[in-house]
């Protein structure tokens, strides 16, 4: 029996999101939390015919312990997002506080379960997240997770166009090191099959994977960010953690993790300077089993990328632990 969990359900992440989730043939129960609206969110994904049974509950008397409670994986899109003119770093003084409590809850009454964080900022909210865990003495590295799959999915969007192949999804670009502007860096030379990018084209494409959300939040023009290919991207790492559990090999995926807690990350994190890192990582029946080193066949131009990047995760990650050891 598989339950899975998302908290933050009636956003604009978190409705198609549990939608997905909901016609996973993988999930035998979902629960579904939000401080508003899931009693009408429930009701409606319940009637649907599939195979997972659909509970949902606000935070009055103990919405958040029954949604919680035996869950093996918990996603979380909750929290505000970015409008026109914000960074994600914006978000930081809301959403640190919500990551905060809920995890709380995780540690309380599901502390075994995968955790996904999807709740911007990312870079910090991963840390905080961690170290809630840790004061709880139920910290497992292996299992959590920053979701930063949609830089995966723009990157193979973007390059698809380039090189016009009309199926994306057969190209594999690891991007790696965290979640926000120049933080992220797409590897195109470990591009699998390879891909030749005009050199021209380079610059504006590298821009646009690291900036790429930034379109979505102008053509919403105040009504959000991006909701339904995060809710793809949410749904599509979820669904390979699901798969590796129930012992499918060779899925290997990058994701945002706390490297010195996973096999082959202490390497990382001395070569990058920072713990946490979205890196390819192989998921297996315990989650996180082992975390591939990307910069080992970087060429100069990314070499350039990643120095930016490990310098600005530096800052985003003392945030976050720093909100949890010295509370505001
Ligand atoms: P939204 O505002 O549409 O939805 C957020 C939901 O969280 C709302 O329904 C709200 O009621 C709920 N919420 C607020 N406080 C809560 C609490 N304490 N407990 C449970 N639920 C709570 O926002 P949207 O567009 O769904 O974005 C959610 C988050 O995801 C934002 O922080 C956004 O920046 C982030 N995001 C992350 C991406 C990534 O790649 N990791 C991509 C896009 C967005």
């Amino acid at each position: 029996m598989v339950k899975a969990v998302v908290l933050g359900a009636s956003g604009g992440i978190g409705q198609p999101l549990s939608l997905l989730l909901k016609i996973c043939p993988l999930i035998d129960e979902l629960s579904l939390y939000d401080v508003v609206n899931t009693p009408g969110v429930t009701a409606d994904l319940a009637h649907i015919s599939s195979r997972a049974k659909t509970t949902g509950y606000l935070p009055n008397g103990d919405g958040l312990k029954l949604t919680l409670t035996g869950a093996d994986i918990v996603v979380i899109p909750a929290g505000i997002p970015r409008k026109p003119g914000m960074t994600r770093d914006d978000l930081f003084k809301i959403n640190a506080g919500i990551v905060r409590d809920l995890v709380t809850g995780i540690a309380e009454y599901c502390p075994k379960a995968f955790i996904l964080i999807i709740s911007n900022p990312v870079n910090s909210t991963v840390p905080i997240a961690a170290e809630v865990l840790k004061s709880k003495n139920v910290f497992d590295p292996k299992r959590l997770f920053g979701v930063t799959t949609l830089d995966v999915v723009r990157s193979e969007t973007f390059v698809a166009e380039i090189i016009g192949e009309s199926d994306p999804q057969t190209l594999k670009i690891p991007v790696v090191g965290g979640h926000s502007g120049e933080t992220i860096v797409p590897l195109l030379s470990q591009a699998k099959p390879s891909v030749q990018i005009p050199a021209d084209k380079l610059d504006a494409l590298v821009n646009r994977v690291q900036y790429g959300g930034d379109e979505v939040v102008k053509a919403k023009d105040g009504a959000g960010s991006a909701t339904l290919s995060m809710a793809y991207a949410g749904f599509r790492f979820a669904e390979k953690i699901l798969k590796a559990v129930r012992g499918e090999k060779g899925i290997i995926e990058p994701t945002y993790v706390y490297l010195p807690g996973v096999e082959g990350g202490a390497e990382i994190a001395k070569a990058t300077g920072v713990e946490y890192f979205s890196v390819p990582v192989e998921l297996g029946t315990n989650g996180a089993e082992k975390a591939y080193n990307p910069l080992t066949d970087t060429n100069d131009y990314e070499k350039k990328l990643l120095e930016a990047a490990m310098k600005g995760l530096k800052g985003n990650i003392e945030k976050g632990v720093d909100f949890i050891k010295n509370p505001p």
